[in-house]
């Protein structure tokens, strides 16, 4: 019998069940059935997932009707000319506003997915079936929806809560080495940002994770996901504490932005990264020891993932370039940037007015590392 933990996210009318287990995709059917108001789901997947997944979906949903779409796998599908096309197609399947719309893929298909359904026809449910590491442990939950735009990513969106996950651990066997070590990243970010003692226990089990531990593995999702769900239960829409969760981020977006969402930098690559800057910053701005920043790049170097500027191959804009990326982040409040920044491992802040002269310093050498 394998275990399939629940972690419920409280959000009033908006609340729904995080179900973490081997076998979820097998039992599809009867995990999802008591939302049906008829037996027909539409999902919607990239065309690498849909090849290694949708057929186990299929049948384990049974008898409930199946219309599919595949949209092509990447970052680049996370924009104007993909959504359109998926809420068209939603529509010309006749997808009605009691029906529910499956996203089954990581986070750019969960993304997506959930933009379409709070669109489309004002609104409709949907389930996502996460399939990568990122996708279970973070953007899946919470309901954060959208799409990319040349101004800088996931600048169009909304808030839009599934009605259901299904986080199937063993759909991470398919993964790449390389998508489940980025997926680590936002792992990693829990306990850098509100959990010192979870750290820990990656420091030690985090190896093992990552060669396919399963129990392991189911540990680090229902961990991640209860402390995002208990963050979300307070700051649903981000007025405050939810900043937290992009930890990392700030960098981050502004290294995607200059990588051209491709590639050379996948998201959770940059968060490992925007955290170990973040950590380093925080040192830098007397507000943690010497050792955090140093063991978090050590747990990051142990784990084979990237944790420095020179890590991402090719050029890379200057520090001034870089900050100018950051400007388009979402936290931005009145022009000015706020950073997530640490007194310690597990002791994240919302910080305004840092000063940009360190931010730019700490670039540079960065950069010079290079
Ligand atoms: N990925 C950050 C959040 O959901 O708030």
């Amino acid at each position: 019998m394998t275990v399939c933990d629940k972690v419920w996210v409280d959000l009033g009318a908006r609340s729904y069940e995080v179900r973490i287990g081997q076998g979820l995709l097998t039992r599809a059917g009867a995990e999802i059935a008591p939302l049906l108001k008829r037996r027909r789901v539409a999902v919607i997947s990239d065309e690498t997932v849909s090849a290694l997944h949708l057929e186990a979906l299929r049948d384990g949903l049974g008898d409930i009707a199946v219309t599919a779409l595949a949209l092509p796998p990447g970052e680049a599908t996370k924009g104007w000319p993909e959504f359109s096309r998926a809420v068209e197609w939603l529509l010309a399947e006749k997808v009605e506003r009691r029906d529910i719309v499956i996203a089954l893929g990581g986070g750019v298909i969960g993304d997506l997915v959930g933009f379409a359904a709070s669109v489309l026809r004002r609104g409709v449910r949907f389930v996502q079936i996460p399939t990568s590491l990122l996708a279970q442990v973070d953007s899946s939950v919470g309901g954060k929806t959208g799409i990319n735009s040349a101004h800088g990513k996931n600048l169009i969106g909304a808030f839009h809560q599934p009605s259901l996950v299904l986080a199937d651990i063993d759909v991470l066997d398919t993964l790449p080495a390389r998508d489940l070590l980025a997926g680590y990243g936002e792992v990693v970010k829990y306990g850098l940002l509100g959990d010192a003692t979870f750290f820990d226990w990656l420091e030690r089990d985090g190896p093992s994770l990552a060669r396919g531990n399963k129990a392991a593995r189911q540990l680090a999702v229902t961990h991640s996901v209860t402390m995002k769900a208990r963050i979300v239960e307070c700051d649903e829409t981000e007025e405050g504490e939810r900043a937290l969760l992009n930890l990392g981020h700030t960098f981050c977006h502004a290294l995607e932005s200059a990588t051209g969402y491709s590639t050379r930098l996948l998201h959770g690559e940059g968060v490992a990264i925007g955290c170990a800057l973040a950590f380093e910053l925080s040192q830098r701005l007397g507000l943690c020891s010497q050792e955090a920043p140093s063991r978090v790049r050590a747990h990051l170097k142990a784990m084979g993932m990237k944790c420095d500027l020179a890590d991402i191959p090719g050029d890379l804009p200057d520090a001034d370039g870089l900050i100018r990326l950051m400007g388009q982040d979402k936290k931005v409040v009145d022009g000015k940037l706020r950073f997530i920044l640490a007194r310690a491992i597990g002791e994240a802040f919302v910080a305004d007015g840092v000063d940009m002269a360190v931010v730019r310093n700490l670039l540079t050498e960065s950069l010079a590392q290079r």
